[in-house]
């Protein structure tokens, strides 16, 4: 009996708690669609029915949609969005390696992303079957990539009202501003920011820059989208964000700089990255033969977006030379060309246009990882515990780079150092051959083993909540209806100056006044006495 029992009870927990969830995942970079795609597999593996939606923004990354769900829908260009397509895009990413960041340069480098957003959200809109078929469905929950309002009214017009947002970076600034989150860049470096939360008085002066300009870009894009929607009276997108029921962000408290949340917003940061599963993956004998050719052997890849075959010749040339003053070491580099003359005399690098990157990065056998640390690679950094070398290119990754280099397992250096052959040289042999690097990064990697909540466990337990009792509209904080001045108790601290003012100017006029009557009361009596 007990064992019949015991075998029933994982099946009635599956039944009865099976929620119908509705995933929205964009495809326009493989970063956020395998961070939302780690979101639904983790539903998907407690038992529930996710349902994956995917507007095609970029028709090169349909082989990238990994995901366990047999739920998937795809909703393809037509041929408007097809004809509407903006040139520049990769022109744009080619640019992206000499790229001077700045507030102002970031923001127009988001105008063709925001086209690319608006064309998509179109797209879906017209696709009215698709709509149809969820409609009929009837969601428990919702969930939806933050860098479009797209998903959120979409959901409204499915009449979805326990809502999810999730983001695949860390906070972005205008979420903060939106759910009524404090902001203070006086020492939050914004998600755009060269700088550490140790700033001086310029530095803070363009974190907050780099804060506002995010939020600006995000407002514009998202007032494009909304228009689509106005045939369904849905018009005014300020309050789609506080209205849902939860923030997921891929940060974790203990990689990333402190700062105050509200208590909506839940760390998730790690979700993608699933140690055990990586530790029991094994090499093919072709990667095996190549670590153990020689002592030591470090990654090199750029990700997916910048191509290592792009950047400047210069630069190319210059890590060519200092691979070459490593004669012990194995170099793998990810490079998406075979076109490798330049390259052709040195023996020991090994290019590759894939790599298993988290399965290399889990082997003893490599000994660091020099990336342009998206958050994806950051976070397997951080918790497979290696060592790296950090060349952010654009966008987070600056500020992904100063959040792992606080931990002392990582050393920071800017892309246009990569012309700088004595640094790079000094640094990657640092990197190797310093003990100090692998204790540090081994020393994160086994606190956050050791974290009291696993990311899985927490996106689990939070959508079924959500699930059962969202939206919590008494958790939307005060504050988002109050004014700066109020917020900061500007008006008070005024009013506390203005009396203590009074009150001094008072006290002046009395002594004076005081002073002025002795003085004339003498006066009185010595004339009196002469
Ligand atoms: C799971 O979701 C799909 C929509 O993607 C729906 O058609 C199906 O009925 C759902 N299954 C259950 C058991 O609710
Ligand atoms: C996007 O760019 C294309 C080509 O430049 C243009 O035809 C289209 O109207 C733009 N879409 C939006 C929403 O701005
Ligand atoms: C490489 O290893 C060989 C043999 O272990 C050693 O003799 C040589 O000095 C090493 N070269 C460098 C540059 O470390
Ligand atoms: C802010 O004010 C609006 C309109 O008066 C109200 O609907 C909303 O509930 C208020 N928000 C909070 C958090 O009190």
């Amino acid at each position: 009996m007990r064992v019949i029992i015991l075998f029933l009870f994982p099946f009635l927990l599956n039944s009865t708690f099976a929620y119908n969830i509705l995933i929205y995942s964009p495809a326009f970079a493989t970063s956020h669609m395998n961070f939302m795609a780690h979101l639904a597999d983790t539903l998907t593996e407690a038992g529930h029915n996710v349902t994956f939606l995917v507007p095609m923004s970029d028709e090169k990354l349909r082989d990238r949609i990994k995901v366990q769900t047999k739920n998937i829908i795809i909703v393809d260009q037509d041929e408007i969005q097809k004809s509407n397509k903006c040139s520049g895009m990769n022109k744009m990413m080619q640019s992206l390696w000499t790229h001077i960041d700045s507030p102002e340069t970031n923001r127009a480098r988001f105008k063709l992303f925001g086209n690319q957003t608006v064309e998509t959200c179109a797209n879906l809109l017209r696709n009215s079957e698709i709509f149809e078929r969820l409609r009929k469905v009837g969601f428990d929950a919702a969930i939806t990539e933050s860098l479009s309002i797209c998903g959120l009214a979409y959901f409204k017009k499915l009449g979805i009202d326990r809502t999810i947002i999730a983001t695949s970076c860390t906070m972005f600034d205008n979420i903060m501003q939106l759910i009524g989150e404090p902001d203070h860049p006086s020492y939050v470096p914004a998600l755009q920011s060269l700088y550490t939360e140790k700033m001086n008085l310029y530095q803070r002066y363009q974190n907050s820059k780099y804060s506002i300009s995010l939020q600006k870009t995000m407002r514009e894009i998202f007032d494009l989208e909304i228009q689509l929607f106005s045939k369904w009276d849905i018009s005014n997108w300020h309050d789609f964000y506080s209205e849902t029921s939860l923030v997921f962000v891929n940060s974790n408290p203990y990689i990333d700089f402190p700062r105050p949340i509200i208590q909506k917003t839940i760390a998730i940061g790690g979700i993608s990255v699933n140690v055990d599963k990586i530790k029991s993956q094994k090499l093919s004998e072709e990667w095996n033969n190549i670590l153990d050719k020689r002592s030591q052997n470090m990654l090199i890849s750029f990700g997916s977006i910048a191509k290592s075959m792009d950047m400047p010749i210069e630069w190319r040339t210059n890590i060519l030379k200092v691979i070459e003053t490593f004669p012990n070491v194995t170099f793998i580099w990810k490079y998406e060309s075979d076109e490798l003359k330049w390259a052709n005399d040195i023996e020991n690098v090994v290019f590759s246009k894939w790599t298993p990157q988290t399965t290399l990065l889990g082997d003893k056998r490599v000994t660091a990882f020099l990336t342009h640390g998206g958050l994806g690679s950051t976070n397997e950094l951080a918790y497979l515990g290696k060592p790296a070398i950090m060349i952010p290119i654009f966008g987070d990754q600056m500020r992904n780079a100063n959040m792992l280099e606080r931990h002392n397992g990582a050393i920071k250096l800017s892309k246009f150092d990569l012309a700088n052959f004595e640094l790079v040289e000094k640094s990657i042999n640092n990197i190797l051959n310093d003990e100090k690097y692998f204790k540090n990064a081994e020393k994160l990697a086994h606190l956050l083993s050791k974290q009291p909540m696993k990311p899985k466990e927490t996106v689990i337990k939070y959508v079924e909540f959500v699930s059962e009792f969202g939206p919590f509209p008494t958790m939307d904080p005060y504050s988002r209806n109050m004014s700066k001045i109020q917020i900061y108790m500007l008006d008070i601290y005024f009013i506390m100056f203005l009396s203590y003012s009074i009150l001094l100017f008072a006290f002046l006029v009395f002594g004076r006044f005081l002073y002025n009557y002795l003085n004339f009361r003498i006066l009185f009596y010595r004339n009196k006495i002469d």
